[in-house]
């Protein structure tokens, strides 16, 4: 078996931001991937359902990856798991190819044995006079699916965590938001062009994730190393969303040498052994 020094895993020993530093992104999501089965095993043990929240764009692509062959190959179920995603853009229809309905059929719900109708996603077609009470029914269905137990997580240039963008309250809860401009340029990627990028969105608030039991972000790249630096350095506060997460009971960074260039080398301890 390959010993963790072997994938070059160092941890952190601060209380304040547990950060798994990973030499390849692949251990990092091959990891989560794999805590997620055995939590998704441990509760269709126990008869019980097993929640996840859910994100899109580039970083978790391979956590879906890695869950769908254990699926193929090693039997993994999810017929006991009830999924959250983060968020939408708004307004979007779910057919279109930059909507995140679509981004999460193909990456992953296509491929497993999920129930369609414990797959939750907020809606980007909402008429607009209804998204108030339409974020307070996703609240209200997360809430009666009993929490979510494992919450995977991206972080954006901005800071955000799912699209709490600078700004966003600690209390926050599902609602529309604006876009930061620097979020719409990264999104010009998928829509061509920028006038195409929704200025809206839906997302769950920062206090939505600070209530799963378990949070766990990926960062990978060398343009992330300057903002998973500040989220975990800088002063908590609503300047930068995922400083918020600093103090939640069981929350940890997995990143790559890339992400992680610009932590002080001392922040890292030795392997694990
Ligand atoms: C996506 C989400 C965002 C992304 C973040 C990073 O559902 O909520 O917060 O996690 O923008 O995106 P990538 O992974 O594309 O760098």
């Amino acid at each position: 078996m390959q010993s963790p020094d072997a994938v070059g895993m160092t941890h952190r020993t601060s209380p304040s931001m547990p950060v798994v530093r990973f030499r390849e992104p692949a251990d990092a999501c091959k990891r989560v991937a794999a805590e997620i089965a055995s939590l998704i095993r441990q509760r269709a043990a126990e008869s019980r359902r097993c929640v996840l929240g859910l994100a899109t764009g580039s970083t978790p692509i391979r956590v879906y990856r890695e869950l769908i062959r254990m699926h193929r190959e090693e039997r993994l179920s999810f017929f006991n798991v009830v999924t959250f995603n983060l968020d939408e853009y708004y307004p979007i229809k779910p057919e279109s190819a930059q909507s995140y309905h679509r981004f999460m059929s193909e990456h992953f719900f296509n491929h497993i044995d999920i129930i369609r109708s414990n797959v939750h996603l907020p809606k980007g077609t909402v008429e607009l006079e209804n998204v108030s009470g339409y974020c307070r029914d996703y609240e209200e269905l997360i809430l009666r699916s009993g929490g979510i137990d494992l919450q995977l997580l991206g972080i954006g240039r901005t800071g955000h965590v799912g699209f709490n963008e600078p700004g966003a309250k600690r209390d926050s809860r599902t609602r529309l938001v604006r876009l930061d401009t620097v979020t719409r340029n990264d999104a010009v990627k998928d829509f061509g062009d920028l006038e195409r990028v929704p200025l809206l969105a839906i997302t769950m608030g920062v206090e939505t994730i600070l209530q799963a039991r378990r949070i766990r972000l990926l960062a990978f790249g060398e343009h992330k190393a300057r903002i998973v630096q500040q989220a975990i350095e800088n002063r908590i506060s609503s300047a930068l969303p995922a400083t918020f997460l600093r103090g939640h009971r069981d929350v940890q960074y997995l990143v790559d040498y890339d992400a992680a260039q610009c932590l002080p080398p001392s922040f890292f301890g030795t392997p694990l052994q």
